[in-house]
């Protein structure tokens, strides 16, 4: 097993000691019934007509993602939604990830004594630096963005703790949260949308919040949407940027995603994201009975895309290999419900990137030192990933 597997292996175990294993050993088969898992999926051509088949799947019935959202944001934050009302908010949410409004958004860490020209700086001085604490400072700025809040430390701070302590909630055999869980879940997320319906009352434009009103939502539309914002969009890139500097450090592919050249780190990127899978797994309900290649589904079943087997297929990180038609982009899904932020993901990894690439000067790239892998989280991630600037030896 290579370095950068055994890492990866060991980052997805820490997060899901039982869940892991067991989705990893349907692998071999493109479609099993697991017993308390549901219908695994693991072929990416089958995953794509289950995502693409809304006549038979659905995000919302027994087992889908609203079993566990509903209770806490709402039946209307677009991961429970379906049909014309979902494609409606998504049309009207659109301009939220336009490339100017993500620019505004991710500028909240990147100006003078903002996150990144801060690890710039650290590096370049020959600090060792934690980048899994820099990149959770920077997505808990772009919350602080969302609900309207001024990006201080304390804040950033609380807006993190609150989206782990909700997302740290979901098991993969448990197919909602318990009461408790939703009770609990509630009071976090109103704390941390408070900001965010004072700036939606009073209308800023400069605030995503306002900025929703501006485009005609509800308040309550409004207030699911950041809360399902800071769900989906946060523990994803504080997972996938230090995995994927790690990966580049095992591989010795640090110099060539940090370079100049755009289409390079373009491909080392979309790599990075097939072997990380950020989001392991896709769930959908059954609406009526049909077959999944071959394996009969019934009403109220429960199919688990497992992303993470689908995108892996193909092997380790190599970025010079073409990519499958049909696993590209998998990673974000497919069909309707494909990654609304992806423009604002990529621009959030990008800005890291810049930053560690204006520290790499004189034939020095950034190391990896210490790392530690995050347990029991919903999206496996790195809990410490250090790195200090070394002459490059690959
Ligand atoms: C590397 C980072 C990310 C990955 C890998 C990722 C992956 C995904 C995937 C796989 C889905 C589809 C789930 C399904 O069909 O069941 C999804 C949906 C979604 N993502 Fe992301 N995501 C990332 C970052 C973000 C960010 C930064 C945001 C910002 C707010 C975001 C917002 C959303 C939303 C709102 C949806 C639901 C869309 C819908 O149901 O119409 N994601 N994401």
């Amino acid at each position: 097993m290579t370095a950068a597997l055994r890492w990866e292996e060991h980052v997805q175990r820490a997060a899901h000691p039982l869940a892991y294993p067991a989705i990893r050993s349907a692998r071999r088969r493109p479609v099993v019934r697991v017993p308390r898992v549901g219908v695994v999926v693991s072929d990416a051509a089958i995953a794509r007509d289950v995502l693409l088949d809304l006549d038979h799947f659905s995000k919302v019935g027994p087992g889908a993602p609203s079993d566990l959202w509903t209770p806490v944001l709402g039946p209307s934050v677009l991961l429970n939604m379906e049909g014309a009302e979902h494609a409606a908010l998504r049309r009207t949410l659109g301009p939220l990830f336009s490339p100017r409004a993500v620019r505004q958004l991710v500028s909240a860490g990147a100006d003078d004594d903002g996150v990144l020209p801060d690890l710039t700086r650290r590096l370049a001085a020959g600090e060792v630096v934690d980048l899994a604490a820099v990149v959770t400072a920077q997505a808990g700025a772009v919350i602080c963005g969302m609900v309207g809040l001024p990006p201080t430390d304390h804040a950033v701070r609380s807006a993190m703790t609150a989206a782990r302590t909700i997302t740290g909630m979901v098991r993969l055999h448990r197919h909602g949260l318990t009461r408790s869980q939703v009770t609990r879940a509630r009071e976090v997320l109103e704390r941390l949308t408070t900001p965010a319906r004072a700036a939606y009352r009073a209308g800023d434009p400069a605030t995503v919040p306002g900025r929703m009103r501006d485009l005609g939502l509800s308040e309550r539309e409004a207030m699911g949407a950041v809360g399902a914002f800071v769900l989906t969009g946060t523990e994803t890139i504080q997972s996938f940027v230090p995995r994927l500097v790690a990966i580049a450090h095992d591989t010795a592919w640090t110099a060539r995603l940090l370079g100049p050249d755009a289409e390079l780190r373009r491909r080392a990127v979309e790599e990075g994201l097939r072997v990380t899978v950020p989001t392991p797994a896709m769930l959908r309900s059954v609406r009526s009975a049909t077959s999944v290649a071959g394996v009969p589904v019934a009403a109220g079943d429960r199919v688990v895309i497992a992303t993470v087997n689908c995108c892996r297929a193909a092997g380790g990180f190599d970025p010079d290999r073409p990519v499958d038609p049909a696993v590209r982009h998998l990673w974000f899904g497919a069909g309707p419900h494909f990654c609304l932020g992806m423009p604002l993901a990529m621009a959030q990894v990008d800005a890291v990137l810049d930053a560690l690439a204006a520290a790499a000067t004189d034939g020095r790239v950034p190391v990896v030192g210490r790392r530690r892998a995050e347990r029991g989280v919903l999206v496996p991630a790195y809990r410490t990933l250090e790195l200090r600037l070394e002459e490059d030896a690959a």
